[in-house]
């Protein structure tokens, strides 16, 4: 059985569905380690309430950027981790962490890529500038890690219609509602083997 490091900076309700779905059958791994970049983060209240070991590794506690790379990478050794999942998580990853987990790190991006993603566009904001700009449908992405940001090749999207009186509070909790689906979906097809990587296109085998 396959195991899932998931880092978290925040309330974790993406953290929240993997787990529902882990419980429910639906995906066949386990969460090896939660770490959050904050020790705030509720999601680490919800995954020792799972049973599941947790842990803040923030950049706040190291002298330097590359200790604080070096503990997160040591911690995702040692539970072995086969795949990361970033949900919610809002530092971006090392290119040592990225090249030692080589297609083996999605993440959940609240827009449709390549529109509202890149740097800078997280959490609200991403809704705002949807917004602002008068799109009819956004959405929400889920993709493989690169060593860009936000660039890596696509695994699911979903459209989330926007709504002519919406602001950014509702537009994101529908489009959070869409994440909550997309992301143990893309987990579920990792563990099973179905994602097969061509260049930048991601084959969904049936
Ligand atoms: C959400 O805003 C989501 O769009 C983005 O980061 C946040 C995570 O929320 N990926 P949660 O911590 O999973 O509830």
């Amino acid at each position: 059985m396959k195991t899932l490091a998931v880092l978290i900076s925040g309330g974790g309700s993406n953290l929240q569905a993997i787990i529902d779905h882990i419980e429910a059958g639906h995906i066949r791994a386990r969460i090896g380690v939660v770490i959050s970049s904050r020790k705030d983060a509720y999601g680490l209240v919800r995954a020792k309430k799972h049973g599941i070991p947790a842990y803040c590794i923030s950049k706040a506690d190291y002298e330097d950027i590359e200790l604080f790379n070096r503990a997160l990478l040591a911690k995702l050794d040692e539970y072995n981790t086969d795949l990361i999942v970033l949900a919610g998580y809002l530092n971006i990853l090392s290119p040592e962490i990225i090249r030692r987990y080589p297609n083996r790190i999605i993440n959940v991006h609240p827009s449709l890529i390549p529109s509202f993603c890149g740097k800078g566009y997280y959490g609200l904001r991403v809704h705002q500038c949807a917004l602002d700009y008068g799109v009819k449908v956004t959405g929400a992405t889920v993709h493989f890690v690169d060593e860009g940001t936000d660039t890596g090749p696509i695994i699911l999207q979903k459209a989330v219609e926007v709504h002519e009186d919406d602001d950014a509070n509702t537009l994101s909790a529908r489009v959070l509602e869409v994440e909550h689906e997309l992301l143990p979906k893309a987990v579920s097809l990792f563990v099973d083997d179905k994602l097969v990587i061509e260049g930048r296109k991601v084959k969904i085998l049936e």
